[in-house]
């Protein structure tokens, strides 16, 4: 039997692979005019640098990472995200000597052992950014207007964009200790995860999809009842600049990340329209992760977005380039001796920048005119033995019809001319 590709991973094959690249290119553009600067870091990673980053309570630690021992006997880890890789980057290379903050993006695979449905692959593809060492509410507002813009210039619509604080530690051990008192008496209706949250990390269960648990945590106290007055101060600062910038957005008191790092914002944006799936993108701040992984402190924000949602998103809604891109020229050359030519000829032209393909199965002019047509070639350079012998080559317009025989010698002027009129 065939070998077939693991759960959860994709081929992307041509025609799909160029909306890649469009969504790739409206990124970088995108984080240019922001002043963001691209990071790559490796798929692996010391297991333990998720362990203590992303945290021992989470799904991601718990049940979804690609763990492995190489052949040194070292625990490694498929990266299941990248704000733990660029932390341990950022102190490893020494980035918070550099003039502050630090504002990085990234676009890459990531690793998680998930369920594979819809939207939701092993392998999957994030765009995010980090800015690490600047602690004001701007940033956060800086942040959020990237994604903003992004999906206003990809032309996505019916965003919704849920914007919560959920505290300082300080805040955090004030609301777990209201929120177990509100559960106590209830513990017994929460699901199996839930009961075992309820020590650990209570603050998921607000979370929880389970329609028990919702049904117990309503009217549970949430973070924003808690905050202290430096995360209520900060959390009012990002909504006045929010409303500044023009980004409609929501507070969702019961927005809870699946992440152990955040510290006062976290904000999700959901697209309704691509299904159980919908968020397709997530952040928030993270004050002590750098300092976790054994850096100096260092306040750090950012999100990421998954690229296969945002481009099932952009397809729903028809927002995608459709057209694969044409080729400008085939050169058909006709017995061995043009073929010798043509190839110096097309050389030349690709050296010069036109795109120009050749047969390269010789065929029949007949069939290489076909070929040209699917490809949505405009024009074909024929090129025969009778050709050949007269030093001539036919230019002909494969949309206009026409055709027009001019001397070898001038063929390359001649193409280079039709190439930079755009015809
Ligand atoms: P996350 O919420 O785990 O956050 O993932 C961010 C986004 O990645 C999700 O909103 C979703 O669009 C996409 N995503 C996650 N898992 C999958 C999957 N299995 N298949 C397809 N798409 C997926 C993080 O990863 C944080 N590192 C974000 C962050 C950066 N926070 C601060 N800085």
């Amino acid at each position: 039997m065939a070998i077939q590709r693991p759960k959860g991973t994709q081929d992307l094959l041509p025609g799909t692979v160029e909306q890649w690249q469009y969504l790739e290119e409206t990124i970088r553009t995108v984080c240019r005019e922001y002043g963001y600067e691209e990071i790559r870091t490796p798929m692996f990673e010391a297991t333990e640098l998720f362990q203590r980053g992303v945290g021992q309570t989470t799904d991601i630690v718990k049940k979804e990472m690609y763990t492995f021992l190489d052949k040194g006997d070292r625990s490694m880890t498929l990266r299941p995200e990248m704000t733990a890789s660029v932390c341990r980057a950022y102190v490893e290379n020494k980035l918070y000597g550099q003039p502050q903050p630090v504002k990085l993006y990234y676009i890459g695979s990531m690793f998680r052992y998930e369920r594979p449905q819809s939207g939701r692959f092993r392998q999957f593809h994030q765009f995010g950014v980090e800015v690490l060492g600047a602690d004001q509410a701007v940033v956060d507002a800086e942040v959020i207007s990237l994604v903003w813009n992004l999906y206003q210039r990809l032309g996505l619509r019916g965003l919704e964009v849920h914007v919560n604080s959920v505290g300082c530690p300080t805040c955090r051990a004030r609301h777990r200790e209201q929120l177990q008192e509100f559960l106590a008496t209830r513990q017994n209706a929460l699901c199996t995860d839930c009961q075992e949250r309820f020590e650990r990390n209570p603050l998921r269960i607000l979370d929880c999809k389970n329609p028990s648990c919702q049904a117990v945590t309503v009217g549970a106290p949430t973070t924003l009842d808690t905050l202290c007055e430096d995360c209520g101060t900060h959390f009012e600062r990002l909504k006045t600049l929010l409303e500044a910038a023009g980004v409609v957005y929501r507070v969702n008191p019961r927005l809870v990340r699946g992440l152990d790092y955040y510290t006062k914002t976290a904000f999700e944006v959901m697209v309704e329209e691509i299904g159980a799936q919908s968020a397709i993108c997530g952040g928030g701040r993270y004050d002590r992760l750098v300092e976790e992984i054994g850096g100096p402190p260092t306040p750090g924000i950012g999100f990421a977005m998954g690229i296969e949602r945002v481009l099932a998103a952009l397809q729903v809604q028809h927002q995608l380039p459709e057209e694969k891109p044409k080729l400008f020229g085939l050169l058909i050359a006709l017995g061995e001796k043009a073929q010798t030519e043509g190839f110096a000829l097309t050389s030349t032209l690709r050296s010069q920048g036109i795109p120009v393909s050749m047969d390269l199965l010789s065929r029949s002019l007949k069939s290489q005119l076909k070929a040209a047509d699917r490809q949505g070639a405009r024009f074909a350079f024929i090129f025969g033995e009778e050709e050949l012998e007269r030093q001539v080559i036919l230019i002909r317009d494969l949309k206009l019809g026409e055709q027009i025989e001019v001397p070898l010698v001038e063929a390359i002027e001649e193409i280079n001319k039709k190439y930079k009129r755009g015809v």
